[in-house]
Formats: C-alpha cells, structure tokens, sequence
C-alpha cells in the first residue's frame, strides 16, 4: 500500500491561494507515488476540487458535524463535504479537541457521520507534554482510540503529539517507533484482525528534512502535514520520501 502524505491546511489560505496552492500541489504530483490529499478550510473544499479535477490529489474537510443536516448554525455536516468533493475528513484534530472541547465521544459520533456520508475519516490522537512527562502517553492514546473509533472503523489513525504540532519540535523516531508499535497492538486488541489494516500516520512538524527518517520508522503509513503543506515545494518534498508499505 501506498503511503498517504495529507495537508492539513487549518485556517489558513484566501480563495484565489487556495486554489493556487491546489494547482502547485497537483502539477507537481505526477512523479509521486505516494496518495496525497490536501484539507482547505470547508469554504473552499469545492473550489479546490475543482482545482483537482482530473489530478490524483484528493480533497479531505478538517472536521465535520456528527448530524447529516438540522438546527446546527455554523456547522457543516458530511454530507455537505461530500457533495462539493471531499473524500476525507480530518476528526478530532487535537486543536478542535482544545478549543471546542470535543470529547473521544463526540469525535466517535463523527465518524459515523462521515462514513454514512461516504467519506473516510482521519481520527487524531496524540498526548500533551505533561501527559508524555508524567509517562502517561500510551494510556492517554489508548483511551482515544478506544473512545474515538467505532466499531468497524474504516479509517486511519493519525498520531499527533501534541508537544510537537506547529512547535517545530518532532517526536523522535523511537518515540514514533514505540507509539506506533503501541497503537498497533491497541488496535488488535479492540478490533481484532481488522484492526491489522488500519493506517496509522504521524503528525506534527513534519518537513522535507525530518520526513524521510519518519516515514521510514516501521507502521508509518504517512504523515499529516501543517504548516509544511502550506507550501507546494515542501508538501511535495515530504510526499517524495514517501515509501510503499
Ligand atoms: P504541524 O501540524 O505540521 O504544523 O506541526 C500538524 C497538524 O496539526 O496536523
């Protein structure tokens, strides 16, 4: 299988630059073997897709409400991600985790919401850095993992410490080595041998120079990628370390 290099691109981009850094990313995408997929804000998920018409970069939205449609002002419901051209959607992202105070639960009700809308989810897990000091970090995913994911779970599993998101301080490739082996076996454990085939990507200030190292670290199927996806040149320089797994 491919590795998935994903750009999420936060709130971040005016129309006219997210198309243009759309466009980037997809002509430059011909040599690449890895499966790449850029999260613009929702407001632009449509105008990007049209923008990749015809290209291999897939188009994700970076959350989604957990109900198809109702009384939810301001949300944007699955379906609506769907039907502009979204094929993925980021849940659970630790920023949504922190600033809207989204519970393993609530990331749960998601899931199912994007998958009855045909998109495939991309759940984020990750510890703080005092969950890590206090050598909790194992526990704390193994929580989210077993709170955030139904069951079946047709999605990936990207890991994001928190201590290394947009700090440009990555997790070393032990620490992602021993996580991922550690998510693994959780995923076994709960899902049995489906759980076999679920990707697990790492997150967090990964770049051109520290991806090759980290995408080489055994059951890293990928990375989800911030503010190095904001620039076509490096989203591109991370996805061509990219490496069949
Ligand atoms: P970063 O963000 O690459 O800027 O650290 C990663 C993420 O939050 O998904």
């Amino acid at each position: 299988m491919r590795q998935l290099i994903a750009g999420n691109w936060k709130m971040n981009c005016l129309s006219a630059e997210a198309v243009a850094l759309a466009k980037d990313v997809a002509a430059g995408a011909g040599d690449i073997q890895a499966e790449l997929l850029v999260c613009p804000v929702a407001l632009h998920v449509a105008a990007v897709a049209q923008a990749l018409k015809g290209s291999t970069v897939a188009v994700g939205g970076q959350d989604c409400h957990q109900e198809a449609k109702g009384a939810h002002t301001g949300d944007i419901a699955a379906p609506m991600l769907a039907d502009v051209g979204a094929a993925w959607v980021i849940l659970g992202h630790s920023e949504r985790r922190q600033n809207h105070g989204e519970t393993d639960e609530l990331v749960r009700e998601k899931c199912l919401a994007a998958a009855a809308a045909g998109l495939t989810p991309i759940v984020c897990v990750g510890e703080t850095e005092e969950q890590r000091v206090g050598g909790q970090e194992t526990e704390v995913v193994g929580w989210q993992i077993s709170g955030s994911l139904p069951k079946p779970f047709n999605g990936v599993i990207a890991y994001e410490p928190l201590w290394a998101i947009g700090t440009g301080r990555t997790a070393t490739e032990q620490d992602v080595a021993n996580m991922h082996a550690f998510i693994r076996e959780e995923l076994v454990r709960q899902f049995g041998e489906a759980g076999r085939g679920i990707r697990i990507l790492y997150g967090g200030s990964v770049r051109p120079a520290n991806a090759p190292g980290l995408l080489a670290v055994p059951e890293v199927a990928g990375a989800l990628v911030g503010g190095a996806s904001l620039n076509a040149a490096d989203f591109l320089a991370i996805a061509r370390a990219a490496r069949s797994v």
